[in-house]
């Protein structure tokens, strides 16, 4: 059994894509959140979850805050950390305690857009397809190896909500998925490459715009 703790920052709906997804061979350690009112940890605790805040606002500086996260996460001696909509950047030393067992999901198509607002720099862009991104963290922000991209078209009277709407949609899709991947141990790190083993998708694990998205 593969142990998972899942980090999130507010409504953790990713969170509850993976929860939903029941992973045979995954159990679902702890859900922690940064933000004590997050409304994700009230899913959690009602899928009797054990759920806990970490309020980040209550320590003085990132490596404090850093600290107090691990050692949270580190009593439940998880396989792997989910990072779902969890709004904290996190410092270096943390993110190397868990390389190769961290994983988060950006919404958009790595490389393209890290960091925030990536919605609206997608419409602004002028791009046809934007999308989401599972990755294993590495210390600069949002450009780990990547695991599994879906992607949606851009249509010409998308606001930024419609777009964020539809790539939620598929969020909610590639994440169990990569989770999935991960507790089957068929994820294979070369450099910034990242393969599936025995994949039944002939791209070995890439999810490309799906139809009518
Ligand atoms: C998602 O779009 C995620 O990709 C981004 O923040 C949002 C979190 O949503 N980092 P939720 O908390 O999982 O509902």
């Amino acid at each position: 059994m593969k142990k998972i703790v899942i980090l999130i920052s507010g409504r953790g709906s990713n969170m509850e894509a993976i929860v939903r997804a029941q992973i045979p061979g995954a159990s679902i350690a702890a859900v922690i959140s940064n933000k004590p009112a997050a409304s994700g940890l009230a899913f959690a605790r009602e899928s009797g979850l054990v759920a806990e805040a970490i309020d980040h606002t209550a320590f003085a500086t990132r490596e404090a805050f850093d600290a107090a996260l691990s050692a949270a996460i580190d009593r439940h001696a998880p396989d792997l950390v989910v990072l779902a909509g969890f709004m904290r950047v996190l410092g270096d030393d943390f993110v190397r305690r868990y390389e190769g067992r961290l994983i988060n999901i950006h919404p958009s198509l790595l490389p393209s857009f890290p960091g925030l607002h990536t919605h609206r720099k997608a419409i602004e862009s002028g791009a046809k397809l934007h999308g989401a991104t599972v990755h294993f963290v590495t210390p600069t922000l949002d450009c780990g190896p990547i695991v599994a991209q879906a992607a949606v078209a851009v249509r010409p009277d998308d606001t930024e909500a419609s777009l964020a709407a539809r790539v939620l949609e598929q969020e909610h899709v590639i994440y169990p998925q990569a989770v999935r991947w991960f507790v089957e141990d068929r994820l294979v790190v070369e450099g910034n490459r990242v393969t599936v083993r025995d994949a039944a998708l002939p791209d070995g694990g890439w999810i490309v715009p799906l139809a009518g998205a």
